[in-house]
């Protein structure tokens, strides 16, 4: 066992960088965080700037070390999946923004695959869909659009990766080209059964294999830094679903948890058993260590804080994305309005990048307190949907929903899931899941925490949520259906 005994998990998500220092208990020591600039060109583009990253992620790593001042046993790095980045290996500079996940540009492509008889073979290569929101179209969209891109990619004078392979280069100065088997099972390239970049879907969508970084498990040896000071392992790496998962405790077949960030993601755990689903939820790789791949089925919705963020930014209805909770509970229900968050397209279970947004059933007694319920309730009604396909697809249904994530501060929205979902929903006192899962998978790799085990035991305390508030599921379910199929039609 090291003698350092903390990690520091580095979070870079969609819309902040954060660092996070906990100790062996699973206590959260230190934390710092920037947001992150959001950038949209042109219509259903969405793009940040892998400076700003960097930069963001220097900072925070510093202030978070500082605040916490102890010795640091080694490093994790949990990212927004799929959002990629190319640079070029001899200088570290990007050639170009990063296409984040959220991103539609690549739509036309992904129907004109779809539509020539590709989606079956991606599904069961990768077990995943034809949809924009996966890498492989962006990479290759990227090596199109950059002037000299292709031809320089040709040569070896490109690297290209999620945002962890980026991270991972900038922290071990070029060292380590590398992502692990989470992140890698999101960009519609990498065979998840045969745990490989798979020559097939390279062809398919035209990325040269050899911008690609190498595949390593969730926990081990990604290099280390010397920019806090002294030589720090990074330890481990996970997409930040795939991590929370992990921070949640979800190590056994069955267990779920769902995120509320940015969008929402539940995971379900599948154990070694990768399952195919005929319901359009997603295969992925949970986490893999050893050289072990544990598998999950994942339900992605794009939008859950994000539609938080435009009632306050877009709309200017709240000042705190905590007004919310204050404003769910001012009226006595939703008053027919019903909000499709489709900003940017439909995940799972429909997949439909075209689709948009939709606010509907309005009167004039409508206020700003119910359009700002229609937002909160909508990630309800979609995690329930995710639920209800996991057991179509025959993945049964969790004892318990494991839920974090910054909205999931609101009490209402908690009660409100359990008794639409019909189940108790479990809330840890530190809601950090991602970053804690981060820390378990470093710490797992210098031998902080021996095994899963020793990972249940430094999960943090719970508090449930029993199926009990007293919302009528049924005529609020109908209700959003209607609204859905607006949505769908437009
Ligand atoms: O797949 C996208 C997801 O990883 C983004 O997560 O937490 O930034 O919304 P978040």
């Amino acid at each position: 066992m090291p003698s350092a005994r903390h990690i520091l998990s580095i979070d870079q998500g969609t819309t902040s960088t954060r660092a996070l220092v906990f100790d062996q208990a699973g206590s959260l020591l230190a934390t710092a965080q920037r947001e992150l600039p959001q950038h949209y060109p042109a219509d259903g583009w969405v793009e940040h700037d892998p400076e700003d990253i960097w930069r963001d992620t220097l900072a925070v790593m510093g202030e978070a070390a500082r605040l916490a001042d102890v010795p640091i046993a080694a490093i994790g790095i949990t990212n927004q999946r799929e959002t990629v980045v190319i640079w070029d290996r001899t200088t570290g500079r990007p050639i170009a923004p990063a296409i984040v996940w959220q991103d539609r540009r690549t739509a036309a492509r992904c129907e004109a695959l779809r539509q020539a008889g590709h989606e079956p073979l991606v599904q069961e290569r990768t077990g995943l869909l034809l949809d924009p929101y996966f890498s492989a179209t962006k990479l290759a969209w990227l090596l199109d659009h950059v002037p000299g891109a292709r031809a320089r990619a040709a040569a070896g004078e490109l690297a290209a990766g999620t945002i962890d392979s980026f991270l991972t280069w900038r922290l071990t100065g070029g060292r380590v080209h590398a992502t692990d088997a989470t992140n890698a099972s999101r960009t519609a390239l990498f065979d998840i059964d045969r745990q490989r970049w798979c020559p097939d879907l390279l062809a398919l969508f035209e990325v040269p294999a050899a911008i690609l970084p190498e595949v390593r498990d969730s926990s081990g040896d990604f290099g280390w830094t010397d920019l806090l000071g002294g030589r720090i392992p990074i330890a481990g790496v996970a997409g930040d679903q795939q991590a929370a998962l992990v921070g949640q405790g979800c190590f056994s077949a069955g267990e779920v948890k769902a995120t509320y960030g940015t969008g929402c993601f539940a995971l379900m755990n599948t154990g070694a058993q990768r399952l195919h689903s005929t319901k359009r939820l997603l295969s992925t790789v949970a986490y893999r260590l050893n050289g072990v791949p544990t598998y999950a089925l994942e339900g992605s919705i794009f939008v859950a804080g994000a539609a938080v963020k435009w009632l306050r930014d877009g709309l200017g209805l709240i000042t705190h994305a905590s007004d919310t909770h204050d404003m769910a509970t001012q009226v006595k229900d939703n008053g027919g309005v019903y909000l499709v968050p489709a900003f940017v397209g439909l995940g799972a279970p429909h997949w439909r990048p075209d689709a948009r947004a939709l606010l509907t059933g309005m009167t004039l007694a409508t206020s700003a307190a119910h359009v700002a319920r229609a937002a909160i309730e909508a990630v309800g009604f979609q995690t329930h949907d995710l639920l209800a396909a996991m057991a179509d697809d025959g993945a049964g249904s969790p004892a318990t929903l494991r839920v974090d994530g910054g909205m999931t501060a609101n009490d209402w929205l908690c009660g409100f899931l359990a008794d639409l979902n019909g189940v108790a929903v479990e809330r840890p006192a530190m809601r950090e899941c991602t970053a804690l899962g981060a820390a378990f998978l470093a710490g797992l790799g210098v031998g902080l925490w021996p095994d899963l085990d020793a990972l249940r035991a430094a999960r943090p305390g719970v508090q449930l949520f029993a199926p009990t508030h007293g919302f009528d599921a049924p005529p609020l379910l109908d209700g959003w259906r209607h609204a859905l199929r607006q949505a769908l039609l437009a």
